[in-house]
């Protein structure tokens, strides 16, 4: 599904979110400003798509450190994901075909992990977290942004329509992809509340747990500390 998606990705985020995407990629970017400030931090970005997280993490880490940065390492399962990837990242980007459920580093090898409209994906939310920290190096941050669902009265109500009803038709018509954006609506319906993610974080040994919505709730930004 993510292989059909791929060609049109990019525009249908920036289509179906009128741009809002860029500014949450940013925020989850300026959260962790202070990992990325150290230039010899390794930063993971997993489920990283096209690469406009990777791509928006090496911007603010060149900003930050100037070209002594480590690259940042992307990575994906889906090889049509990652030739978009290619396409936008600097040379240096190290791009890496990997399953982020087993992913193929060595424990406590990573300084910072961002996940950004993947984690929702994955198909065990507890391992996966156990996975993060195992790669985690002590006092290494793990940056999850998702999708999740506005309780803000009048605005959730007009929001769920376009999700629900508007979302999905302009999805799966311009994507060509079958019913991929469907999916993308049923997907975030059964997703973990910020509260229930929260906790699942803990419970995989991650510490200094907060999360911001965003957007008045249509995302969520979680960022956790391995001790
Ligand atoms: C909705 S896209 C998000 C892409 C990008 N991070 C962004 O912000 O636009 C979800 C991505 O997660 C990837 N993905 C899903 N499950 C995965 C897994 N188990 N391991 C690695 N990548 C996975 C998909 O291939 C897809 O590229």
């Amino acid at each position: 599904m993510f292989g059909r998606v791929a060609p049109r990705y990019d525009l249908l985020n920036r289509l179906l979110s009128g741009r809002v995407d860029v500014y949450w990629r940013n925020r989850l970017t300026k959260a962790v400003r202070s990992t990325l400030s150290q230039p010899q931090a390794r930063v993971l970005d997993l489920c990283c798509g096209t690469g406009d997280v990777a791509l928006a993490l090496e911007r603010e880490r060149m900003r930050l450190c100037g070209p002594v940065a480590r690259p940042v390492i992307a990575s994906d399962f889906c090889r049509p994901m990652l030739d978009g990837a290619q396409r936008k990242l600097r040379t240096a980007t190290g791009l890496l075909e990997a399953d982020a459920m087993r992913f193929p580093l060595p424990d406590a090898s990573v300084d910072l992990i961002t996940v950004a409209f993947g984690f929702r994906n994955l198909a065990n939310y507890s391992a996966a977290l156990e996975e993060f920290a195992r790669l985690l190096a002590p006092n290494g941050r793990v940056a999850i942004l998702e999708f999740s669902q506005p309780t803000l009265p009048g605005f959730a109500q007009v929001f769920d329509l376009y999700f629900k009803q508007v979302l999905p038709r302009i999805g799966n018509a311009v994507s060509g992809a079958g019913d991929a954006y469907s999916y993308l609506q049923r997907s975030v319906d059964r997703f973990l509340t910020p509260e229930e993610l929260g906790v699942a974080m803990q419970r995989a040994g991650l510490r200094d747990v907060f999360f911001e919505r965003l957007t008045f709730g249509v995302s969520c930004l979680h960022v956790a500390r391995r001790p």
